[in-house]
């Protein structure tokens, strides 16, 4: 139930945006994609990201990882009924293990918050990055101060996030505990932390921000 209403949450905001606009926002990506680039999907869930982006892009190899098996599943008969067998692919892995290397894009969709080891997750990212890879990381929006998130959408992520991602996060080693607010201030200290060079924000939406990284 908790997995079924994830995806139904977050799915429409990818389906207004990923392929139109946070990919576009990503410097050199859309043409790689398009072209035929190796792409990993980190947290996938119920995979609806990783769908959209293997339907986008016909010639890029996707492939979608989470350590949920039931939600792997899941994403496995989405796609057979979506008829993209053989042009994605989901796997039980690990964020701290997920295997492949010399990847294109790695992205993770409103995922890393909820990893007890955000900082392991993140570094395992930049090993399996090719050197001239992208990190796509889409966390739920949220300013760096708490009073910046007194508004509706804050709100809700704090519940949310107490609750549910907060949870998660303590539920193993080390327990981050970043919370659903973390803001891009705490994201990209961590990502640097992880090996990333280059951080920026490449864009936004009321409930996503949307970071850039490279090695
Ligand atoms: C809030 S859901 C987001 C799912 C999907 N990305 C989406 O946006 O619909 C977080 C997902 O991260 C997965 N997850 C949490 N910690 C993980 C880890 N350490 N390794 C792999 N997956 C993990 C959970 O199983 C869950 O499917």
């Amino acid at each position: 139930m908790l997995f079924e209403g994830t995806e139904r949450f977050f799915r429409p905001g990818y389906v207004a945006n990923l392929v139109s606009s946070w990919i576009p926002a990503l410097d050199g990506v859309e043409d790689r994609l398009r072209a035929g680039a190796d792409v990993a999907d980190i947290g996938c869930g119920h995979g609806s990201s990783t769908l959209l982006l293997a339907q986008a892009y016909p010639e890029s190899r996707v492939v979608g990882f989470d350590y949920h098996e039931p939600s792997i599943e899941q994403a496995r008969k989405r796609a057979a009924d979506a008829g993209l067998d053989g042009r994605v692919s989901f796997e039980v892995a690990s964020a701290a293990s997920f295997p492949g290397e010399g990847y294109d894009l790695v992205a993770v969709f409103d995922a890393l918050h909820d990893m007890p080891d955000p900082l392991g997750a993140a570094r395992h990212v930049r090993e399996a990055l090719a050197d001239d890879g992208v990190f796509l990381l889409v966390e739920p929006f949220a300013g760096d101060r708490l009073e910046d998130n007194l508004n509706p959408v804050g709100r809700l992520f704090y519940g949310a996030s107490t609750v549910i991602c907060v949870a998660h996060s303590k539920s193993g080693e080390p327990g981050t505990a970043l919370g659903a607010q973390a803001g891009e201030a705490r994201l990209a200290s961590l990502l640097g932390e992880a090996g990333f060079t280059r951080v920026r924000r490449a864009t936004e939406t009321p409930f996503n921000l949307v970071l850039d990284a490279r090695p």
